[in-house]
């Protein structure tokens, strides 16, 4: 029998009345049974935000129900993270002190490799991964060294990498599991991925923040991370929303040249076609995709006034993401999720 659907003759014996699609949603159980996508807690990261101090947990006020947490308070939340059979966090540190060169990004006992310290001695199997960039050190805010081109201040490209590999040698001495460069520096991945088989640490994946869009929706984790850049804007790194869809495409592939073994697509919500396109073309390499702060931000604001139900709008946007082609998905709303599914 011909499987082509322009066959007129198989469309006809393929109508209404015969054909009903209610069928295959008439009762909970048949829903169930051909349901496709499923969100699962050990897919989702939760990220975290730490500081130095003790006993703080500072409530982002853009972020309801997300904190910066002291090293104390992140180890407790790491309990409850593995507890709850989620697939591993994402670590962002805010320093004490920040300066042009982003110094504190690289210490051995800066505040994401004591994070990791921390959370290895409490839970030493939850998945760690480490954001690598350099705006949440740097008193600038841009996510890189900077340079005069011309008359106008910039982001040093290759001056930024040698500092990324540090950077990365650094936290996966401290034990973290997985690698995450979101600086979008063209070299980013080859940089890390030599720094870090120099240090023998060749068995550490690098999941690559590759198609990563200049997004307003990033507001409210500049708020978190304390990393809004004081000057101008990420314009001439992340990726232009007006550029061609397949220049993602361009991204991804050269940073899995480069050696990446994960990649990410970010935001997610609005770039729903990238996820999909990115899946498409790389159908056997493990894609993320970030559902952001300010997606985040615009549910929990909605909800806070009863004009949505945050449960039901989360599952909903997630499995989308999850629909879309993302295998692993980043969300603050990571605990709420495994919570339910529990
Ligand atoms: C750092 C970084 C950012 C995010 C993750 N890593 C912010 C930025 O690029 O300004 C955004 C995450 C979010 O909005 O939740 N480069
Ligand atoms: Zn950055």
């Amino acid at each position: 029998m011909s499987t082509d659907s322009s066959n007129p003759q198989q469309q006809q014996s393929t109508q209404f009345p015969q054909s009903r699609m209610r069928r295959l949603r008439y009762n909970p159980a048949v829903r169930q049974l051909c349901q496709h996508t499923r969100l699962h807690a050990g897919s989702l990261i939760l990220p975290l935000f730490v500081r130095s101090g003790t006993a703080i947990r500072n409530e982002i006020s853009s972020m309801p129900g997300q904190f910066q947490l002291s090293l104390d308070q992140l180890a407790d939340e790491a309990r409850a993270v593995q507890d709850l059979g989620i697939g591993g966090i994402i670590l962002f540190g805010i320093p004490a002190s920040k300066d042009s060169q982003g110094t504190a990004a690289l210490h051995d006992n800066g505040i994401v490799q004591q994070a990791i310290t921390a959370i290895k001695d409490v839970t030493p199997d939850l998945l760690v991964m480490t954001d690598i960039c350099m705006c949440e050190y740097t008193d600038h805010g841009h996510c890189g060294i900077l340079h005069d081109k011309m008359g106008v201040m910039d982001v040093d490209n290759d001056a930024t990498l040698s500092l990324l590999g540090k950077q990365a040698v650094s936290h996966a001495q401290q034990g973290a599991d997985i690698i995450a460069p979101s600086g979008m520096m063209d070299g980013m991945v080859q940089a890390i991925r030599s720094a870090l088989d120099q240090a023998s640490f060749q068995h550490i994946p690098i999941m690559s923040y590759s198609a990563k869009y200049n997004s307003a929706y990033y507001g409210p984790f500049r708020d978190a991370a304390e990393s809004a850049p004081q000057f101008g804007d990420r314009r001439s790194y992340q990726m232009d929303p007006r550029a061609l869809a397949d220049q993602a495409i361009r991204e991804v592939q050269l940073d899995l040249q480069e050696g990446a073994d994960m990649v990410m697509v970010k935001p997610a919500l609005a770039y729903l076609d990238i996820i999909t396109r990115v899946r498409q073309a790389f159908p056997g390499v493990p894609l993320a995709a970030y559902n952001v702060s300010g997606e985040y931000s615009m549910v929990k604001a909605a909800a806070a006034n009863g004009w949505i139900d945050e449960t039901a709008v989360v599952d909903e946007t997630l499995l989308a993401m999850h629909r879309a082609g993302a295998d692993i998905l980043l969300t603050y709303w990571a605990r709420d999720v495994a919570q339910r599914l529990q």
